[in-house]
């Protein structure tokens, strides 16, 4: 079947950029594979790359166990909280939890005599974000407890940032400051991975990946970059760029309007516009339309009118373009980075978008599964 609208996904450069932030960093890694790797395949992803990473961190219960039926066989970390029921399964495959509430501590505790495996948890400290995690402040009793409960073992203990890019870095040093006063209450414990740093945090600050012991990054992995000036800090290749088919062009005269709301009406004596096969529901966000450029051997080729569900109209006057040819939707310019910044969001929702089923995934050097 012809692909109408798909991503390229080169597994080698992914597995190069994470060889190029180990070496920057000098730290353990976890490749954060969540949300269907951040919709560009978990588990092609994850194979790739298991040998040169240390952890994997998943959002959910449903993507440990996916990570584990797809052969991982390295440490996995849930992230997220993790339902009570649902911790037997996850002790029985030795996926790690993350701790920071007395309710889950006894499920955590009887899953594991039931069992009969240890259960191996990171903590989570609320240092700022205001999502799960133990307060700094009842920190030192809760690690206290869960270290005296034999068949817990506590391997790690982290937090999470809530403003790693902001050039102005109070909160975030608030936040790392709470950690290092955490960390002094429960230094009794010998808890051996302490973690901090995401994407952001290691190009904004280096502390957070000097003083601990392994960072969590999702985004990077693909060279796409929290914040585009983040690039010249660490230039890492793009690993996944997106594609479109022309589905029909047609030549319309001045004062034509076109798509939905008619937001956009031809100026020019004739105009030719190409029909592609990529729409919202692909991942090109509505709000884009009129305001983004598909590309082709380097020349822009300006969308017009409202991105549709599943189509979109572009401006191709002077380009040799027909049906059936490929349009570049993002790739090596910060495509994804510019998005971000027109939609008002993060770089990780557009390619999360990217990822939608409709999309079809194309893995560059690397087998397909
Ligand atoms: C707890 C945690 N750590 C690390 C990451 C990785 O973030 P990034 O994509 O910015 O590297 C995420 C992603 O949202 C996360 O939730």
């Amino acid at each position: 079947m012809e692909k109408r609208a798909w991503v390229e996904v080169d597994l080698k450069k992914i597995e190069r950029n994470v060889e190029k932030m180990k070496d920057y960093t000098g730290r353990k890694f976890m490749a954060c594979v969540k949300a269907d790797c951040y919709g560009m395949g978990m588990c092609e992803v994850s194979r790739r790359i298991e040998k040169r990473v240390d952890f994997f961190g998943v959002a959910t219960t449903s993507e440990a166990v996916t990570l584990r039926d797809c052969g991982i066989k390295k440490p996995v970390l849930v992230l997220g909280p993790v339902l009570s029921g649902d911790v037997e399964t996850l002790v029985a495959r030795n996926v790690r939890i993350t701790l920071f509430d007395g309710e889950l501590l006894k499920a955590v505790s009887s899953a594991a005599r039931k069992t009969c495996k240890k259960a191996i948890v990171h903590i989570k400290i609320d240092t700022g974000l205001g999502r799960i995690g133990v307060n700094p402040e009842s920190a030192g009793d809760f690690v206290l407890k869960a270290a005296g409960e034999k068949e817990i073992e506590i391997e790690g203990i982290f937090t999470h940032f809530a403003t790693a890019g902001w050039e102005d870095k109070a909160y975030a040093k608030m936040q790392i400051s709470r950690f290092n006063e955490t960390l002094s209450a429960v230094s009794s414990c010998n808890i051996p991975v302490k973690h901090i740093a995401n994407s952001s945090a290691i190009l904004n600050l280096p502390e957070t990946y000097r003083n601990f012991d392994m960072i969590r990054i999702g985004l990077l992995m693909f060279g796409v970059y929290p914040e585009k000036e983040f690039y010249a800090k660490l230039p890492l290749e793009c690993a996944a760029k997106g594609f479109c088919r022309v589905n029909y062009i047609k030549t319309v005269p001045k004062g034509t309007h076109l798509s939905y709301g008619i937001t956009y009406k031809t100026s020019r004596a004739s105009t030719k516009i190409a029909t592609t096969g990529i729409g919202y529901a692909d991942g090109l966000k509505r709000r884009l339309s009129n305001k983004f450029y598909f590309s082709r051997n380097g020349c822009k080729i300006r969308i017009v009118g409202n991105i549709c569900m599943d189509q979109a109209l572009a401006d191709v006057t002077g380009h040799n373009i027909k049906t059936g040819d490929t349009l570049q939707v993002f790739g090596d310019n910060f495509e994804i980075e510019n998005m971000a910044d027109i939609v008002k969001t993060v770089p990780q929702e557009i390619l999360c978008g990217f990822g939608s089923a409709r999309m079809a995934k194309v893995y560059l050097n690397g087998k397909r599964k």
